[in-house]
């Protein structure tokens, strides 16, 4: 089976996890900090603060900019659900917006017509590892007081104008889900240049606690803690931040290989007229965490067969990214989005991990190639 991914993990990560472990410190503390301080170096981002998952970055984010009941924010429905939960988890309405063909992300054309007064903030998403165009989002909201969140889950080692993704954003929320290249099991991180902003997200990760477990625990002293707010316990662990520091000083490579791998799919691709695939925008370059490609109109074979060649194939594909307003939890939403419909319903994504060979490529690749050459299709192989 060719599975669509696997983690980069080795004995450098089992080693650095059984060290935490064996030091007896296996909650949040001095690894999750290390952690937190070499991926803030590595994003260039002023602060980190590591949190369970990128779904609570995204939560705890929201409230730092205080929505909640009765404000709106515009999210991407195309994009994995978390995103407009986030927003419920706070109390307020996601209100969804189209997105760019080729990028999969909002544009401030398909942002702009639903800002209402009660618009806060805006969650741009680096859809499947391809930045967004934060400067141009950021024009059209700044002078509106509206805040924009990157939810950067799928885009560690992507590249924004010269930067690392994430970098520019207020506020950037990082998932390390195995379907990322950077993984710790589960686990998230949110990046600020704002250090009171850093502070306030610590205490809320853990309880509202105005002095972390760790310190406490370091103190000579009896420290009585004090609760300033109701918080979350979204605290990461030891464990977690060892493995993850080990896949931090792997992600260069990973980025480069999954690079390599994908520009070879778009060579062995490119007969196959008018099929679309994951590419680097104008401004920036993917990681190509996910590497999507998006079926033509004419094409002989529908997405949902394909799927079921490729799993006859022995190769596990995914459908393109979910929209979450043609979900049930979302079946209230009257949302027009035809771009959205297109992409979600007739793209999918391709197997792509870091040891990859190429003779697996050429199996997943001729299955899309003979399913092209059905009757009603014209192909040119290169
Ligand atoms: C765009 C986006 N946002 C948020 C998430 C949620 O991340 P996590 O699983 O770390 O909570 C994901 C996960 O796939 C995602 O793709």
């Amino acid at each position: 089976m060719i599975p669509v991914m696997r983690p980069w993990l080795g004995n450098e990560e089992a080693e650095a996890a059984a060290e935490a472990v064996a030091s007896g410190w296996i909650a949040q503390g001095p690894r999750v900090r290390e952690f937190e301080e070499a991926f803030a170096a590595a994003i260039g981002a002023p602060h980190a603060v590591a949190v369970s998952s990128c779904t609570a970055a995204l939560h705890l984010a929201l409230i730092a900019v205080g929505i909640g009941p009765g404000d709106e924010v515009v999210v991407p429905s195309l994009s994995f659900i978390a995103t407009a939960n986030a927003v419920r988890h706070v109390g307020a309405r996601p209100v969804f917006a189209d997105v760019d063909l080729a990028t999969q992300n909002l544009t401030p054309e398909t942002v702009q017509p639903h800002l209402t007064g009660q618009t806060r903030a805006v969650i741009l998403v680096d859809q499947a590892g391809v930045p967004a165009d934060l400067d141009a989002m950021r024009a059209l909201c700044d002078p509106l007081q509206v805040t924009v969140i990157e939810d950067a889950a799928c885009a560690a080692g992507s590249v924004y104008r010269t930067r690392p993704a994430g970098a520019g954003a207020a506020l950037a929320a990082f998932s390390f889900h195995p379907r990322k290249l950077l993984t710790t099991g589960e686990g998230g991180m949110l990046t600020t240049p704002d250090r009171s902003i850093a502070v306030r997200l610590r205490r809320l990760r853990e309880h509202g606690m105005d002095i972390s477990a760790a310190d406490r625990h370091r103190s000579q002293q009896p420290v009585i803690e004090h609760y300033t707010e109701v918080g979350f316990n979204f605290r990461m662990t030891d464990i977690q931040a060892a493995i993850g520091l080990v896949q931090l000083r792997k992600l260069p490579e990973m980025v480069a290989r999954r690079r390599a791998l994908a520009q070879r799919y778009q060579k062995m691709l490119s007969g196959i007229p008018d099929l679309q695939t994951a590419a680097d925008p104008p401004y920036g370059e993917t990681n190509y965490q996910s590497f999507w490609v998006l079926l033509p109109e004419a094409f002989p074979v529908r997405r949902d067969d394909l799927m079921r060649l490729f799993a006859d194939a022995g190769i596990s594909v995914r459908r393109g990214i979910m929209a979450a307003h043609l979900e049930p939890a979302y079946a209230e939403t009257e949302a027009r989005l035809p771009v959205t419909e297109r992409l979600t319903k007739h793209s999918l994504i391709l197997p792509l991990f870091h040891d990859m060979t190429l003779s697996q490529q050429e199996q997943v690749v001729s299955v899309v190639t003979s399913a092209a050459l059905r009757p009603t299709m014209r192909v040119s192989v290169p």
